[in-house]
């Protein structure tokens, strides 16, 4: 297996997912548009793969390019990445969040069909759990309903996916539910592109301390936590990139797993705040604020199955990923 197809491959995960794949040996194809990246990102992840992979600028919404731009190529598996991912967002424009994450997995499900390429890698993510009712989370836990339209277009994507082996077929799937991918490579050329105020924790923080931002507000203090704020189970990116080429080695010995991605332990808003300053040696200022809205209390993952069966486990520290973020955050402002 080389050639692999990776869509939203110069997106945030799927940036430091090509850098992993090109030091594996893998080939990647790339399709993105740079929708929600940059030509930076794209040169970044030349440099640091010595450009060994191949881009093409594609919508993967539409069918007829798609099908066009990758006919030349023998494809042996595909990591599906591209798809629209802030929470926030999605409230305010659901169908485009339907129309764009839900047309274009079935658009590359259809090219998988119609190139026979047999082995599929699907960007799920740990909001299928919905509000789980215990804390840590197992693949088996019974999913629930998401909080939002992003979360619903990933839970259904995952329907789509089960409903597409239904049918003995010799097609394998592995869906990857990430946790909290946060922190940058380690060479700070690729991170996270924040648009706007930021979503999540990682990028307001090092927003906040860079002075971007006054101050951070931490959302609940009132939670039934140590320390009431929410528990999460914050994870490298370069692990999560780490764990698609595990998966790709994995795929293939059953029809449709699921997979925990993970460390495993369950790090409070108000502890990370502190590791960043520590680590950073930088004041964050942060007030406690009202709850956010969609918030489940506490969920971290169990990772018993992803190390067993995927051969895969986290191996970067906390500490090494809010440095990398930090570093990401500079360097960012330094070309601004
Ligand atoms: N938080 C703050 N202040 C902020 C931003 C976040 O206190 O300015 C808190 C949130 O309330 C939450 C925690 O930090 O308790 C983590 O929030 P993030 O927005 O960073 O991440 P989420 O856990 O909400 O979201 C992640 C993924 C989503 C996925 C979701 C599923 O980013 O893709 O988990 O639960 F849908």
């Amino acid at each position: 297996m080389k050639h692999v197809l990776v869509t939203g491959g110069i997106g945030y995960i799927g940036s430091h997912t090509v850098v992993s794949l090109v030091e594996q040996g893998f080939h990647p194809v790339v399709v993105d548009d740079l929708r929600n990246s940059s030509p930076t990102i794209l040169t970044a992840v030349g440099k640091l793969s010595n450009d060994l992979f191949t881009h093409i600028s594609v919508d993967i919404c539409d069918y007829k390019a798609l099908k066009r731009v990758l006919s030349p190529f023998s494809l042996d598996a595909v990591i599906h990445f591209a798809a629209y991912k802030s929470v926030r967002e999605s409230f305010d424009i659901p169908l485009h969040y339907y129309q764009n994450n839900l047309t274009g997995l079935m658009n590359v499900l259809e090219l998988c069909q119609t190139f026979k390429i047999r082995k599929f890698v699907f960007s799920s993510s740990c909001t299928v759990y919905g509000s789980p009712n215990e804390r840590q989370v197992f693949e088996n836990t019974p999913k629930q309903l998401p909080e939002s339209p992003y979360g619903f277009t990933k839970w259904m994507g995952e329907q789509i996916l089960a409903d597409f082996h239904r049918n003995p077929t010799p097609f394998q799937t592995i869906c990857l539910r990430y946790f909290n991918p946060i922190g940058a490579h380690p060479s700070g050329l690729i991170g996270e592109l924040s648009v706007g105020i930021p979503n999540n924790l990682v990028p307001y923080i090092t927003q906040t301390a860079a002075g971007i931002r006054k101050h951070l507000t931490i959302f609940g203090n009132n939670y039934p936590t140590p320390d009431g704020t929410c528990i999460r189970d914050f994870i490298h990116v370069c692990d999560v990139a780490d764990a698609h080429v595990s998966a790709l080695k994995h795929v293939g010995t059953k029809p449709l797993e699921a997979f925990n991605i993970g460390t495993g332990k369950g790090t409070s808003v108000l502890d990370l705040v502190q590791t960043f300053m520590a680590v950073s040696g930088l004041d964050v200022p942060y007030r406690y604020g009202e709850r956010r809205s969609g918030d489940v209390a506490e969920i971290f993952a169990n990772v018993e199955k992803s190390k067993h069966e995927l051969g895969w486990e986290a191996q970067r520290t906390l500490e090494q990923a809010l440095r990398d973020a930090w570093n990401w955050e500079q360097r960012l402002q330094q070309h601004d």
